[in-house]
């Protein structure tokens, strides 16, 4: 199981797929209150393929004491450990929105 910060972003959309595809879990964290990047739908159909578990938490991973209470929530949650953490929550200006194509190698299971 993997955690994945600025989930909603294009990193983070692209490597809980690609993790999916290792066979793992992710719990995706983000600020938004629901999940709204453009691909979010194939972050769906990732998990759903590989029966995978998906969820996913607003969550401002600047805020210690809201990060305390998500874990606190989403642990128990779980099937497996957690085996790692792919920091992407972070400010962007680049295109890749518009020119991703799937180019992210997993580095993590
Ligand atoms: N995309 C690239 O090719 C690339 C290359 C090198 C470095 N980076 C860096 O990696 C990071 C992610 O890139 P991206 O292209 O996915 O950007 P992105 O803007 O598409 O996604 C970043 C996500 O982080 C979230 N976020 C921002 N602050 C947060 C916070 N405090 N708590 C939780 N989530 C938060 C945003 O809401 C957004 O969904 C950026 O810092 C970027 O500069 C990106």
């Amino acid at each position: 199981m993997n955690i994945v910060t600025g989930a909603g972003g294009f990193l983070g959309t692209e490597l809980a797929q690609a993790i999916f595809e290792t066979g793992g879990d992710v719990v995706c964290l983000d600020l938004a209150a629901e999940p709204s990047a453009p691909n979010w739908k194939d972050v769906q159909t990732a998990a759903t393929t590989h029966s995978a578990q998906l969820s996913y938490y607003s969550l401002d991973v600047t805020n210690k004491s809201a990060v305390s209470a998500t874990f606190a929530t989403f642990l128990p949650t779980l099937r497996y450990p957690v085996r790692g953490l792919v920091a992407c929550a972070g400010l962007s200006r680049n295109p890749a929105w518009r020119t991703s194509g799937r180019g992210i190698i997993c580095c993590c299971g």
